[in-house]
């Protein structure tokens, strides 16, 4: 009898795992479809205005992709991105998540004409003197960014490495103006201590980061 049981238990839960594990195969059916034409097949974008999705946290992906499509997130050109990922489930977002989550990120480069030596200064030290703290304490060293645990973030601190600089600085913006809102305020708080020059400084210096 007890062997019945835990050969019940096992099955139970066998299906259970095998009902959220993602399906990459069908995510990257779904990239090649819908997201290749803005985010590239990859998720390499070589065009500033759509981020780089390449070895992002795929909890961090399927949040935003769900919050792009339900309209919580609507700053800068998120409207582009709406219409294309109202026929997705969450399971399709899950799957290609979990695709793009695991291509290679391809290195950007800093424009060395625009401070990224004050950039890389902000990144790993932050700015005392305006108490911006360091932005690796969350983003890691080289931006690899943190998966989701613990019980601050449940999406993940996101991924910045290589990511496009006008992106980055445009996010800035967008929390420093409380448009865009982070779990616990967290980004807001930052960016609004933060000046236009620094802004775009760490943006140069995340660039080029890998
Ligand atoms: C028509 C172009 C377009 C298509 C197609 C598109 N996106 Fe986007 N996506 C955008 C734009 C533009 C943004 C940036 C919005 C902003 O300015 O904040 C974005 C942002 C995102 C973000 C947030 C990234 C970050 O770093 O915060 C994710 C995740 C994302 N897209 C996933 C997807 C997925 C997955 C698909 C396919 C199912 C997809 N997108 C299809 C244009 C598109
Ligand atoms: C206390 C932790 C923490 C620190 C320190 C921090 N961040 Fe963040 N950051 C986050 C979290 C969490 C998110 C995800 C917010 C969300 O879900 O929208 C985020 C998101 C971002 C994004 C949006 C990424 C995207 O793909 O759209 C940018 C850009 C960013 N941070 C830049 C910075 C910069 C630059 C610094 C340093 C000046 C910094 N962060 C410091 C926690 C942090």
């Amino acid at each position: 009898m007890k062997r019945i049981h835990l050969l019940v238990a096992a099955l139970v839960a066998g299906s259970a795992l095998s009902a959220t594990a993602a399906d990459v195969a069908k995510g990257k059916q779904i990239a090649e479809k819908i997201c290749a034409a803005c985010h590239a097949a990859d998720g390499n974008s070589g065009i500033a205005m759509y981020p780089k999705l390449s070895s992002q946290h795929a909890e961090y992906i399927y949040q935003q992709t769900k919050d792009i499509k339900e309209g919580k997130r609507t700053t800068g050109s998120a409207a582009v991105m709406m219409p294309m990922v109202q026929g997705l489930s969450d399971e399709d977002i899950r799957n290609v998540a979990a695709y793009y989550a695991k291509q290679n990120a391809k290195a950007g480069e800093a424009n060395p004409k625009q401070n990224p030596e004050y950039g890389a200064k902000i990144f790993r030290a932050g700015i005392p003197d305006k108490k911006v703290p360091a932005c690796m304490s969350c983003h890691g060293p080289a931006g690899a960014g943190m998966p989701a645990g613990g019980t601050s973030v449940k999406t993940a601190y996101p991924r910045l490495g290589g990511q496009h600089a006008s992106y980055v600085v445009e996010q800035l913006k967008n929390y420093a103006s409380g448009k865009r809102s982070s779990p616990a305020h967290m980004m807001e708080d930052i960016a609004k201590r933060m000046s236009e020059e620094d802004m775009q400084a760490v943006g140069n210096f995340i660039q080029g980061l890998h």
